[in-house]
């Protein structure tokens, strides 16, 4: 095989922020034709690091080199004309103008007049939304289209800019599963045409599935850079957390013997994807819920707090029938649901983590008739440590932590309330294989305190390691429920797809 081209070269790239140093003296090499992923816990650099790449960071000191020249990013606007497309983990789009103004922002083709040509701009468009096969109208406002669409946008934008190095940060964190399959076979294509594609993720299975390489951040340090192929899972999560992470069932000692149910749902239906739902969960069990994205799993839940309102069913709490109109109705009957969507639902992003953490709670950290600031800080510093959040302090603004702290912190505002019943939706989302650990081992602790749990996941393996039952979605129905001993992966997938199981 012949070496492979270098396009795009990084060399001691050094960044700090007040408080932190997010980079430290990091080296990164893309070569044309490779799927470069990038991994690291939360708070790693990894982000930071693309920032740099993409002309929205000024690095501190270090080198960066196209194709063997060295070059000085000005902003966004320079490294895209250099050829480096971003896909932002946090989506910097304009919610209020149209699909294909966004795409042709600030480059949209002009008539001889000099005025934008709208209808060469919405040809154009739609034909790299086709090239993509996203069913997406280029004259819909950008605001309208699901998260996962708006990704598919700029999807098709860094490709119809043509870039030589294409940077994806944390795209599976959006998108359904249907739609990251079809992103892989589009990364194959851009891979076979000896682009350079940089692809962060915190799941395992899409490093081996599409990566080449592996260059792995801790703590803002290169811990290292191996071909794919020299390594597997364990090597990769030891490179990445420094230790072994135990992954595997541990059994839940905490369930009622009895099984008595304290949480009911009985023939609840919500449009389309809530259909006849029963399930019952007892004191100290963790039910799982596995299904495809788009299988009616966050509906349900909603529909459970009543954040939409239910056509029709019962929810029953010790044996009771409670009527709850509102997520404050379930709150105060002791149930809640941890949402999936850390920024529409649940943060402050201009406020401190001791402000989210401690908002819900404060009824419990009130002193006689003042806050106590001593207390509250005591409590989210104590969370902060519980679930690793990397931050300079607790007084720390929410909009600055990376991706995944911010998800710990929506968290921990929810575990620390005494409730009874809590729902998890993809609560480990963003989150790294250790913390991921952790946060599984906080909701075992939950279970231990003879909560009641509910925990809706994606990931197999995740799923397999926690839930005492699974209950199976599939079209808005509970197609099955199985036994955490008789659950295998072969049974959840042919459920979930509808199908019989094997
Ligand atoms: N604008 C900023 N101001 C202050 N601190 C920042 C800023 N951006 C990032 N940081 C800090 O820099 C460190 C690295 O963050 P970064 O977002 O690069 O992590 P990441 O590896 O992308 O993590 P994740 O997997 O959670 O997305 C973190 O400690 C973060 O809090
Ligand atoms: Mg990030």
């Amino acid at each position: 095989m012949t070496e492979q081209r270098v396009i795009l070269e990084a060399r001691g790239i050094n960044k700090s922020f007040p408080g932190v140093k997010a980079l430290d003296n990091v080296d990164l090499f893309i070569k044309a034709g490779e799927v470069h992923c990038l991994a690291g816990e939360n708070g790693a650099g990894k982000s930071t690091l693309i920032e740099i790449l993409g002309g929205t960071y000024q690095m501190d000191s270090g080198e960066l080199l196209l194709n063997n020249q060295i070059i000085n990013l000005q902003n966004p606007k320079h490294a895209q004309e250099l050829g480096i497309a971003v896909l932002h983990q946090e989506l910097p789009i304009l919610r209020d103008l149209t699909v294909a103004e966004n795409l042709f922002l600030g480059r949209q083709p002009r008539s001889r007049f000099g005025l934008v040509d709208y209808r060469k701009m919405y040809k154009d468009a739609k034909k790299w939304l086709d090239i993509i096969s996203a069913d997406i109208n280029p004259r819909t406002i950008l605001g309208r289209l699901s998260v996962s669409k708006q990704q598919l946008v700029s999807i098709a934008k860094s490709i119809s800019l043509e870039a030589q190095i294409i940077i994806l940060d944390e795209p599976s964190a959006v998108l359904t599963d249907v739609e990251l399959k079809r992103l892989f076979a589009i990364i194959a294509s851009l891979k076979a045409e000896g682009k350079g594609i940089i692809y962060i993720s915190h799941r395992l299975e899409e490093i081996f599935e599409i990566g080449d390489q592996v260059t792995v951040l801790r703590n803002g340090k290169l811990v290292g850079s191996e071909p794919i192929q020299n390594l597997n899972r364990a090597d990769l999560v030891k490179m990445l957390v420094g230790h072994e992470v135990l992954e595997s069932y541990i059994a839940n000692q905490s369930i009622d013997k009895n099984r008595t149910p304290v949480f009911e749902v009985n023939g609840l239906n919500h449009g389309h994807l809530v259909r006849n739902i029963n399930l019952k969960v007892s004191s100290g069990e963790i039910f799982g819920i596995y299904g495809l994205v788009g299988s009616g799993r966050t509906e349900l839940a909603r529909a459970i707090i009543g954040a939409d309102r239910i056509n029709s069913g019962q929810i029953i709490l010790d044996k009771k029938k409670v009527c709850i109109k509102s997520p404050a109705d379930a709150i105060g009957y002791g149930i809640c649901l941890v949402p999936e969507d850390r920024k529409g639902q649940g943060l402050l992003l201009e406020k401190s983590i001791s402000e989210n953490i401690s908002l819900p709670s404060l009824k419990s950290l009130k002193g006689k008739l003042l806050l106590n600031y001593g207390k509250i800080s005591k409590y989210s510093d104590e969370y902060m440590k519980k679930l690793r959040i990397i931050a300079s302090d607790s007084g720390q603004t929410v909009k600055y932590l990376s991706g995944g702290n911010q998800q710990k912190v929506v968290l921990a505002k929810w575990i620390g309330m005494n409730l009874r019943v809590f729902i998890f939706d993809e609560p480990t989302r963003g989150i790294d294989v250790g913390a991921k650990e952790e946060i599984r081992n906080l909701i075992r602790d939950l279970a231990r305190d003879k909560k009641s749990i509910i925990f809706i996941s994606s990931e197999i393996p995740e799923i397999l390691s926690i839930a005492d039952r699974i209950g199976i979605m599939h079209e808005g129905r509970m197609i099955a429920i199985l036994d955490r001993s008789d659950a295998t992966k072969e049974k959840l997938v042919a459920y979930s797809m509808g199908g019989i199981a094997v």
